[in-house]
């Protein structure tokens, strides 16, 4: 399988979300990648459900929603009315991960779990078995337009080889500050999903970007 690309709709120009919202459907991309911020868990705030709503309305391709909140537990039932195909919590925000997993499950969505730079992917070793996809954060999360920290190699590398030891298919999606210039050899590393949200939204032609991201090798 080729891998995928979710534009990140937190760099889009929200003045006209339909027309980059129909920009995203015709295009090669593959996913939406929708960023759901509190003020809490990260120092940002985003957008709410209200949002996804209306994303949801214009658009087939799946929504991949990244949240950044503190206790997701509270809202997955709404985040799943409002459209979510894939749900991902951070790793950082759960005491009982395993749990919320379950019920991202229960609703029909797929379940993912992000992890922030500082957070190594081994502690992911115990639930790898239920997860749908593992965002691997390439930047503190709470801002778009960050720079790419370097590290995330590494960290792809590792959790590839604990993909291929625990025989498991879940997707590695790699979150920030992602560009041509890193999403070759973050491939090559073993990513499966690339978020692009800048690299896409601030170029001179979105679409044909992703279709640079998509069609790199
Ligand atoms: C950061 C968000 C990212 C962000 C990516 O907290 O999770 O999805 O929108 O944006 P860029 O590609 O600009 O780093
Ligand atoms: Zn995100």
């Amino acid at each position: 399988m080729g891998h995928l690309i979710a534009p990140s709709m937190l760099a889009s120009d929200f003045g006209n979300l339909k027309s980059e919202v129909n920009m995203v459907n015709e295009s090669q991309a593959d996913w939406f990648h929708l960023d759901i911020m509190d003020g809490r868990f990260v120092p940002n705030i985003s957008f709410g459900i209200p949002v996804v709503q209306a994303i949801k309305k214009y658009t087939k391709k799946p929504l991949d929603v990244h949240l950044m909140i503190k206790k997701p537990d509270n809202y997955i039932n709404q985040f799943q009315e409002a459209g979510a195909n894939i749900l991902t919590v951070h790793y950082e925000a759960c005491y009982h991960l395993h749990r919320t997993i379950q019920a991202i499950k229960n609703k029909n969505m797929k379940a993912g779990v992000a992890i922030n730079p500082h957070t190594s992917v081994d502690v992911l070793h115990d639930i790898l078995c239920e997860v749908d996809l593992v965002c691997i954060m390439s930047v503190n999360p709470g801002f778009g337009g960050q720079k790419f920290i370097k590290g995330t190699y590494d960290k792809v590398k590792r959790l590839s080889e604990l993909k291929v030891k625990q025989k498991k298919d879940f997707l590695i999606e790699i979150d920030g500050g992602v560009s041509l210039e890193n999403s070759q050899k973050l491939i090559q590393s073993g990513a499966n999903v690339l978020v692009a949200g800048s690299s896409v939204f601030k170029a001179k032609n979105p679409s044909q970007m992703i279709s640079n991201l998509k069609f790199m090798n």
